[in-house]
């Protein structure tokens, strides 16, 4: 019953979508696996390069942002935990996080390796990550440390316009929408999100500062950090992660 469905679905799938996919695929096979960590403060550009290196070898994106954001949204019992945390600029607490983690690791999409972004953000994050991966037999390859002056990131947090659904993220000065307000692709409407103030940035850097500037040190001495210039351009920061990545 269950192929019969799947085959049915094939069918009314365009020729020129199965085709990519399948070419996407053989792309991918040969691709080597590859688990990385993306950190940095807010607004350092974790998200934006993101979708870059995930295409170029077939990884999965797993934003725990993301992730809170669309719990948050849904109302579910996750989402309600963490709400008055993330409104604040607070960190969510660990269990909540690593259990999300956890589930999203193991999905197919994720066969070939992740780009973790926003994860680990505490010491304990990481230790409970290591524990994960070491019963899969299996490590973190590199992590980069988007390494910015906290000057730099609040014309790019308050200037940062996103798309709900797909998670596309303009800037207004930086890299606008063909028409301001509008998402490029859909044409729907642009909406900022509710952490994106100075306000909140102060203790979302606050969190970093105390919280997550241990992880930057734990990764460093087990000799897997790279250090990215993050203030720079963006395809000048594409082409520093593609370096460091490969
Ligand atoms: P999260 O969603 O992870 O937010 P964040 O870490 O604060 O990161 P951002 O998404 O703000 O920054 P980014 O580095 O991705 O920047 P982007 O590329 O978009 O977390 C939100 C909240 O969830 C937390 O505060 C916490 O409460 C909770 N949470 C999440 N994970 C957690 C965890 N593990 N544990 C506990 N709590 C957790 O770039 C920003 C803007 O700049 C964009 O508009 C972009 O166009 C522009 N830009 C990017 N690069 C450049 C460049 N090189 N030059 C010019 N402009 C640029």
């Amino acid at each position: 019953m269950a192929s019969g469905g799947a085959a049915v679905d094939l069918e009314d799938v365009q020729t020129v979508d199965l085709t990519s996919e399948l070419l996407r695929r053989l792309k991918c096979a040969s691709k080597p696996d590859k688990r990385l960590v993306f950190i940095g403060p807010p607004g350092s550009g974790k998200g934006t390069q993101s979708p870059v290196i995930k295409d170029e070898f077939c990884l999965c994106h797993l934003a725990t942002g993301d992730m809170l954001r669309a719990a948050v949204a849904a109302k579910t019992p996750l989402g309600v935990k963490a709400k008055e945390s993330m409104d604040k600029g607070k960190l969510v607490s660990d269990d909540l996080v690593v259990g999300i983690i956890n589930e999203a690791m193991s999905k197919p999409r994720c066969q070939k390796g992740f780009i973790l972004d926003g994860f680990p953000r505490t010491v304990t994050q990481a230790e409970k990550l290591d524990e994960m991966l070491n019963k899969q037999g299996v490590q973190i390859d590199k992590v980069l440390n988007f390494a910015i002056d906290d000057s730099i990131l609040e014309e790019r947090i308050t200037g940062r316009w996103i798309h709900p659904s797909s998670g596309r993220s303009y800037h207004t000065k930086f890299a606008p929408p063909k028409v301001p307000g509008f998402d490029d692709v859909t044409g729907e409407p642009l909406i900022q999100r509710k952490d994106d103030n100075a306000e909140v940035l102060m203790s979302r850097l606050e969190a970093f500062h105390r919280q997550t500037k241990p992880v930057i040190d734990y990764y460093a001495n087990k000799g897997i950090l790279a250090n990215i210039h993050a203030e720079k351009p963006r395809q000048e920061v594409t082409s520093e992660v593609q370096k460091a990545v490969s």
